[in-house]
């Protein structure tokens, strides 16, 4: 079992943001050449949300803290450190977290900023946990907020990856707990994290950036030339994720000595629907032990595992004291999990 012997964090707040607009797959279909029945039974995503022009990456998020903060009955105020993920800020300089600190009304506690992409939220949390261990913190806010539907290109070339992204935001507030050696401990728990940059071309948005070989950060060429938008080679991105999402679960359970039946819920990245049915054959994991939001909200990103926790406690299956381990996988390559008894 699970032991506890030095401080952790539990989760005492969850909220989430996902803009007002929803584009469906038959919306889709007349901007773009693609087809419902394809994306369905490619990915299971049948609509997602989309930003309204006047919200940028940080609005999404600063809405999701807000209900986060609500939550948990607390203000901006009361927060010591905040730790954001996202792989489409608002800027290129300075990163997003300043932007929800200062937006939120917080003090100046620090505000990193976390890349991770897919894997974000779970990096996230586990870099919360890590500083719980290490410094005076009492209230940390964890924030995964993603705007990928303003660089995706809705052309034949980028179909692939255009109809799986959608817009959103998640937040958790941890409350560090001091108590030491609980029978039962609960809280994030342990986590797995891990990343190999030889897949980094598999997935990847090529345009701006600082590479060798570029004069300039971005050039009229990158932007006719659809460099600014995510290029990715779906099945590769696919056979390494449902690998290593696959071996997170397993390694996380192998070391804390637990079961398919000591799980109560199971939270895969929402990347393809496909991804989580595999995962669920090769494990075994019962459905109802399974949590998606896929079809209504596609891949959010760094959203996605909050999006997650907040589907589930809406439909009653995350409740208190449920362990809970999730899995992620994004471009890098990244993975990770976290579990986490509630
Ligand atoms: N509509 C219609 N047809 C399409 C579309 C589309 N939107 N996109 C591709 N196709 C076509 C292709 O052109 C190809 O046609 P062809 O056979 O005539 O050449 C055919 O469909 C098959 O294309 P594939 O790319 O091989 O399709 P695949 O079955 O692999 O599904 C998908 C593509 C859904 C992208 C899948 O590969 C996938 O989900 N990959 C994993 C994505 C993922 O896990 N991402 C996680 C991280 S995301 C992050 O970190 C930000």
């Amino acid at each position: 079992m699970v032991s506890s012997a030095s401080p952790s964090s539990e989760i005492v707040g969850l909220g989430s943001y996902v803009p007002q607009k929803v584009m469906t797959n038959q919306e889709l279909e007349s901007i773009m050449d693609t087809t419902d029945e394809w994306i369905r039974t490619r990915t299971g995503i049948s609509e997602r949300r989309v930003a309204d022009v006047t919200e940028g990456t940080s609005d999404l998020a600063v809405a999701a803290c807000r209900d986060a903060l609500q939550d948990a009955g607390l203000r901006a105020k009361d927060l010591d450190l905040m730790i954001v993920a996202t792989c489409t800020p608002d800027y290129f300089m300075p990163g997003l977290g300043v932007l929800i600190q200062n937006k939120l009304g917080c003090r100046p506690i620090p505000a990193i900023d976390l890349r991770g992409q897919c894997s974000g939220f779970a990096w996230a949390l586990s870099t919360a946990d890590a500083y719980s261990k290490m410094a005076d913190y009492q209230y940390i806010l964890v924030v995964g907020s993603d705007l990928q539907t303003r660089i995706l290109d809705y052309s034949l070339d980028g179909r692939n990856s255009a109809v799986l992204f959608g817009d959103g935001a998640g937040a958790c507030v941890l409350k560090v707990k001091k108590t030491l050696g609980e029978s039962q401990p609960s809280g994030l728990l342990d986590h797995i994290l891990g990343s190999d940059g030889s897949g980094f071309s598999h997935l990847m948005v090529p345009r701006p950036g600082c590479q060798a070989n570029n004069s300039s950060f971005i050039s009229h060429n990158d932007i006719d030339s659809k460099k600014t938008a995510p290029y990715m080679d779906g099945r590769q991105v696919f056979k390494y994720a449902s690998y290593y999402m696959e071996k997170t679960v397993t390694e996380l359970m192998a070391r804390n000595k637990l079961s398919i039946d000591d799980i109560d819920l199971i939270i895969p990245h929402q990347a393809n629907l496909r991804l989580s049915k595999i995962l669920k054959t090769k494990l075994g994991i019962p459905p109802e032990k399974m949590v998606s939001v896929i079809e209504k909200f596609g891949n959010t990103t760094s959203a996605s595992l909050p999006l997650c926790f907040v589907e589930a406690r809406q439909s009653g299956k995350l409740k208190k004291g449920s362990l809970i381990i999730t899995t992620t996988f994004g471009s890098g390559f990244t993975w990770g999990g976290n579990l986490i008894r509630w």
